[in-house]
């Protein structure tokens, strides 16, 4: 039976699949045509799972697939399925509340070569986000996220814990947010563009190493950014996808995406869902490439 059968059956919800083996390479191109990376960082982007890449150079390593599935058994079908289909696995609140921290360490022996990306969405006291980070780091996960809007302390707290273990995205404004929703959250602030580019700005001089935004602030924020910072973007919607009910406000296509500056794009659901999530996978990866510049595209 295929994962996705077989998840449907045990958990109500389809399941789904490692890194390519070009995943992890040199820095992206960015739309100027300038390289992110120095020579001498490529080993860094080089060591494989506790310390993936920061963009691959493969198209398929800058896919993202959340592991938004109810038990650990459903998430390691869709590892196995789809390692060597795209670039990282995250654990997002889901995923780790059932299964815990073991969670990280079983699906990187399901998919050797891919990065883990550990989606806590920290956002507490400094002290508190400090040890969380320190432990998030320990496990071999080499991303973890934690709330812009914690403020600069928590975020420098959470930069300076994680150590060179693991690199620290800033959550900016969630891309479900919808424009409608910002009056209340901040009168101040009412479109999450100009919220975004406040919290990115602040996580950044925090120390944290990316952020994570919606489609819609992607050009914005690595504009802000520079070439340095990883940009990471949920939110991504290829236009054969249906997604039912979905509460993604902020969407946008992946090609786009990549063109404004995303080194990662998460896509969950338009594969999870999907009648064959690899084939799923395979069709992002070939979008992704053709939106790349020169020899990254050709890879
Ligand atoms: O299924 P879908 O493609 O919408 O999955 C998006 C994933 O990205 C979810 O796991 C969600 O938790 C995560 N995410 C997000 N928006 C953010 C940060 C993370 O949707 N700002």
């Amino acid at each position: 039976m295929p994962p996705r059968a077989a998840a449907r059956r045990s958990a109500g919800r389809p399941r789904a699949p490692r890194p390519p083996s070009g995943a992890l390479g040199a820095g992206p191109r960015h739309p100027d045509g300038a390289t992110r990376r120095a020579p001498e960082e490529r080993h860094l982007l080089s060591t494989p799972a506790a310390k993936p890449p920061s963009a691959p150079s493969d198209p398929a390593g800058r896919i993202v697939f959340p592991l938004d599935v109810p038990d650990l058994e459903s998430a390691l079908a869709f590892a196995r399925l789809l390692s060597g289909k795209v670039g990282w696995f995250k654990i997002g609140l889901e995923l780790f509340t059932a299964a815990g921290p073991d969670s990280v360490a079983r699906v990187r022996e399901a998919a050797p070569g891919c990065g883990i990306f550990l989606d806590l969405k920290l956002h507490d006291i400094p002290a508190t986000v400090a040890g969380a980070m320190r432990q998030a780091a320990r496990s071999g996960a080499g991303l973890v996220t934690c709330h812009a809007q914690g403020g600069a302390e928590m975020l420098k707290a959470a930069a300076e814990s994680a150590g060179d273990a693991a690199r620290v995205l800033a959550v900016t404004v969630l891309t479900s947010l919808k424009p409608a929703g910002m009056e209340e959250l901040s009168p101040e602030f009412r479109q999450p563009g100009a919220l975004a580019a406040r919290l990115a700005r602040t996580a950044l001089d925090a120390g944290c190493h990316g952020l994570v935004c919606s489609p819609a602030e992607v050009s914005q924020l690595r504009e802000l950014a520079g070439p340095g910072p990883l940009v990471v973007v949920p939110g991504v919607r290829p236009a054969w996808a249906t997604v039912a009910n979905d509460d993604q406000a902020r969407t946008g296509l992946p090609a786009r995406a990549i063109s404004d500056g995303a080194d990662l794009l998460v896509v969950g659901r338009p594969l999870r869902d999907a009648p064959d999530p690899a084939a799923a996978a395979s069709r992002l990866r070939d979008e992704i490439a053709a939106a790349l510049p020169g020899p990254e595209a050709r890879r």
